[in-house]
């Protein structure tokens, strides 16, 4: 598919993943994400593998990446504070809060991100909206709550449907399933998340504003845009 400017969107998050190396100090050790968009970080990071001390990955996919790529992958819960984590995102609005989960890994992702100083979301400029919600919301959740909490968002104007893969419902890396759900925009994304985040058998809704991102690199047609909140 082509972006504006005829840059196709592989190119776009190629620019980003690139762009986001300035950011990493030598020494750190860095959070990695998940996703297409990362993928073309941890690319890009490979170059850099002699000059840090290793990553913390959110996701088995990017921790096989990582290491292919022959980065140090170290344990989340061995690390005390990370200063950067970067990201992809599924939508990101002009707050720095996020929609993600299309990759199934929200709940390491957020995890790592509350482990870091500093959130940079790396996306194409396709991401960037007003306000989120076109993207179905991620939720992984226990699977005998599963029905529940579909009616629960039923009850609030949502459809929830259940992630499939190979004709069975998607098993997460923590062993869970994930409802994406449509049909909600979100004005309040710091309440929405607080929320739903309380209902029993939620592991993890994939709005991401209490961990939102404090810079984006937003790929366009005529280059980087960085974007601070
Ligand atoms: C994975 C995620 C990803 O960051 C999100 O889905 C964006 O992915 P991509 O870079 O492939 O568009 O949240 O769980």
């Amino acid at each position: 598919m082509k972006g504006s400017f005829n840059m196709t969107q592989d190119e776009l998050k190629t620019l980003v993943g690139r762009a986001a190396l300035r950011y990493v100090e030598p020494g750190c050790i860095v959070g990695v994400g998940t996703g297409s968009t990362v993928n073309k970080f941890i690319e890009a990071l490979s170059a850099m593998k002699g000059q840090i001390a290793g990553a913390v990955s959110s996701s088995l996919a990017s921790t096989e990446r990582l290491r292919a790529a022959g980065i140090e992958v170290l344990d989340a819960a061995a690390v005390d504070e990370l200063a950067l984590y970067v990201d992809g995102a599924d939508e990101i609005d002009h707050a720095g809060y996020m929609i993600k989960g299309g990759g199934a890994a929200l709940t390491r992702e957020k995890i790592v991100a509350a482990q870091s100083r500093r959130f940079i979301c790396i996306a194409d400029e396709s991401k960037l909206v007003k306000v989120l919600g076109k993207f179905p919301i991620p939720v992984e959740v226990i699977p005998m709550a599963g029905r529940r909490i579909a009616k629960q968002f039923a009850a609030i104007g949502g459809v929830a449907a259940l992630r499939m893969q190979g004709g069975e419902p998607l098993l997460t890396d923590n062993g869970q399933h994930i409802l994406d759900v449509t049909g909600l925009k979100i004005a309040d994304p710091l309440g929405f998340e607080s929320a739903v985040n309380q209902w029993p058998g939620v592991v993890t809704v994939g709005v991401f504003a209490h961990q939102k991102a404090q810079m984006c690199l937003l790929g366009t047609g005529s280059g980087v845009k960085v974007l601070s909140f």
